[in-house]
């Protein structure tokens, strides 16, 4: 009872310190880096930013790094990003941006390393009178805030591109528009092609 009221009493920073501490090694982190400043006790952090005036705004943060950052103007289907060379995948509220899910969760596959893990931070598809909420506004939220998309089920999208998801957290993101208020955070793991045939 007490870690389900504090974990609803945590804030965004809160939530992306307690994902961030399970990052190791090698970091790909997509869009934004917003992440920066929690990083610690890894090898390098490498941010993929598509957009000039996001990557601007990260200069400080990478100035004031505890840990070796670098930014690349360029998406994860950079094919001069090798293939399973990092141990640890980031995404925190881009899921619901990308154009196609299914295609970014499958190039971070390839990305990682056999036994890496992508980390995840997201706001999701709602239940109940919140889910009413998305889907009035599904319609018009992206062309106004960044192509955004208010309704997606990324834990189902996760799974469906491969993954086991080792850890899950379902929660109500405070001080937030209630149409992007559900959320989840946890960390998933890339199953074998083998594992994917017997499933
Ligand atoms: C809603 S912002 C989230 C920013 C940040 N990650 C955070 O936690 O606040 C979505 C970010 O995803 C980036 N993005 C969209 N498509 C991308 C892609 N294919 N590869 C890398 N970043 C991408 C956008 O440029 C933007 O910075």
């Amino acid at each position: 009872m007490r870690s389900a009221l504090h974990s609803a009493l945590l804030g965004v920073p809160a939530r992306r310190r307690r994902l961030l501490a399970k990052a190791h090694g090698v970091v790909l982190e997509l869009g934004g880096g917003a992440n920066v400043p929690h990083y610690r006790n890894v090898d390098r952090v490498v941010v993929v930013e598509p957009d000039a005036a996001r990557r601007r705004t990260l200069l400080d943060r990478v100035a004031a790094a505890d840990v070796k950052v670098e930014v690349h103007e360029t998406t994860l289907d950079d094919p001069a990003l090798a293939p399973s060379s990092f141990d640890t995948v980031v995404s925190t509220f881009v899921l619901c941006t990308v154009p196609d899910p299914a295609a970014t969760l499958s190039a971070i596959r390839r990305l990682l390393r056999p036994e890496g893990r992508l980390l995840f931070l997201e706001h999701v598809r709602a239940g109940g009178w919140r889910a009413a909420m998305q889907r009035v506004s599904a319609p018009v939220w992206p062309r106004f805030f960044d192509g955004c998309h208010v309704d997606r089920d990324s834990v189902k999208n996760i799974r469906a591109a491969g993954y086991l998801i080792t850890d899950l957290e379902r929660f109500t993101l405070r001080a937030t528009a209630p149409v992007v208020s559900a959320a989840v955070q946890g960390v998933a793991v890339p199953r074998s092609d083998a594992e994917r045939a017997a499933a």
